[in-house]
């Protein structure tokens, strides 16, 4: 958690764009593993926001709830579209949902035009089953 929000500083002092970041829990025990890929997936998501979004906001979240840890990161950007993530030559979405889906959760990215960018993932809390 320390790492997520460490991360969403960072971004906003080298962007100058606002991340607020907020979690429900007090801390979320996960395995390192997990820990790790959850950071590195956070990591392209903010880079997409940075490249991409052209977002003067972005509000992240990171919650646990029966067994699953969510995150969501939300830019106020010009909106992905369905037709961006099957880009030939993009990997970084379909990298990061790979990846997801890898730990038995799953990334969705859901766009408003010209209003927001939503990117969720959601990863269970004690790995694969
Ligand atoms: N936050 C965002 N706001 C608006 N558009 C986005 C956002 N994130 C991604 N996109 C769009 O989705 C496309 C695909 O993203 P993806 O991360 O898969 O590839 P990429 O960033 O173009 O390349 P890379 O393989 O280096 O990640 C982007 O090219 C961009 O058009
Ligand atoms: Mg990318």
């Amino acid at each position: 958690m320390a790492a997520i929000q460490w991360q969403a500083k960072e971004f906003s002092k080298r962007t100058e764009i606002p991340c607020l970041f907020c979690c429900d829990s007090e801390d979320i025990p996960l395995d390192a593993d997990l820990a790790s890929a959850i950071f590195r997936i956070f990591q392209e998501i903010l880079t997409n926001i940075s490249k991409h979004a052209g977002a003067s906001n972005v509000k992240v979240k990171l919650s646990e709830n029966d067994g699953w840890v969510f995150l969501e990161a939300i830019d106020n950007g010009r909106g992905i579209r369905e037709s961006d993530m099957n880009k030939p030559g993009s990997f970084g979405i379909r990298g990061m949902r790979e990846r997801c889906q890898q730990l038995g959760g799953n990334l969705y990215a859901n766009g408003i035009p010209e209003k927001e960018t939503c990117v969720i993932i959601q990863i269970p809390v004690n790995g694969k089953e």
